[in-house]
């Protein structure tokens, strides 16, 4: 089922000539934002705290919501497909040419060097989670792999969890974070409402993307739950 599309009834914003308030951000989505944010989050509490089976618990979590979110990127509404925000190389250098300019804010979806930002965001939590997986199984040598590779091998899996991939993902954390700072003073675009309540207001006639049924997200998250376990067991 879609919601929206360009035949959607014109909403009383429209009517009134202010703009259209639109969604941008479906649930899934937002939940699944927020959801890694206090995951990796609790990650790093639980290993300065040494709390190891809380640390694997908040890791196996979130590497069930990025496989989630990786699926969700292949068969989810138009703004959370990776084909719909994955522009080339040459649109996001042209993006960012306009990054000190005002204009108003006309995007729907992630802009086109946000998306990449985006796709390292998600590789290097999942590197982490998966890195992870190794280095827990490796200490109890109780995964497959674990006595399958070479001890240089282990030794550097072992520092890309804990150093390399962990200060990685705090850098872009970081720029992330600068981003949205950036648009909100320079540009003057709140990223972070729409992020929150999934709305935008956007000009008259701006068409609502299509998102897709809730109904596929709860099956595809029974997926990402079951493939999950598979790698728990398997690294
Ligand atoms: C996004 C952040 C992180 C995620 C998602 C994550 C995830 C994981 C996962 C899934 C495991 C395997 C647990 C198991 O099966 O036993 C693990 C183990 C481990 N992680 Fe992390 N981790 C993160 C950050 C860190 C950081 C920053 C450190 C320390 C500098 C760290 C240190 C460890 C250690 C020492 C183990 C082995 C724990 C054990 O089983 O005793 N992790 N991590
Ligand atoms: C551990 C920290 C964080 C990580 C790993 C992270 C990761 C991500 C990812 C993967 C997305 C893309 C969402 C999707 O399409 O699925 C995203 C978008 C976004 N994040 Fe975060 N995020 C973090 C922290 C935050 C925080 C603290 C804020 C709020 C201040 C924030 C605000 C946003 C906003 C506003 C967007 C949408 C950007 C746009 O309009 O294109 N993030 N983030």
């Amino acid at each position: 089922m879609s919601h929206g599309g360009p035949d959607a009834a014109p909403s009383a914003d429209d009517a009134a000539g202010v703009g259209r308030n639109i969604v941008v951000w479906d649930v899934p989505t937002r939940v699944f934002h927020w959801l890694a944010v206090s995951l990796v989050v609790a990650a790093y509490v639980t290993a300065r705290l040494n709390w190891a089976d809380w640390h694997a618990y908040a890791g196996y979590a979130l590497l069930a919501a990025l496989l989630f979110r990786l699926l969700w990127g292949a068969f989810g509404g138009e703004t959370a497909r990776f084909s719909g925000f994955l522009a080339s190389p040459r649109a996001a250098a042209r993006h960012l040419a306009h990054a000190w300019r005002r204009e108003p804010d006309l995007q729907i979806g992630h802009n086109p060097a946000g998306g990449w930002m985006v796709l390292l965001l998600i590789a290097l939590m999942l590197g982490e989670t998966l890195s992870g997986l190794y280095v827990g199984n490796d200490i109890a040598e109780e995964g497959p792999l674990s006595e399958r590779v070479p001890a240089a091998v282990a030794d550097l899996i072992d520092a890309l969890h804990d150093r390399f991939l962990w200060d990685a993902l705090l850098t872009a954390v970081a720029i992330h974070l600068l981003a949205i700072l950036a648009y909100a003073t320079v540009k003057r675009h709140n990223l972070l409402l729409p992020m929150v309540t999934g709305r935008k207001i956007l000009p008259r006639g701006t068409p609502p993307p299509r998102l897709e049924n809730p109904a596929r997200a709860l099956l595809l998250l029974a997926c990402s739950f079951a493939a999950a376990l598979a790698l728990v067991k398997f690294v």
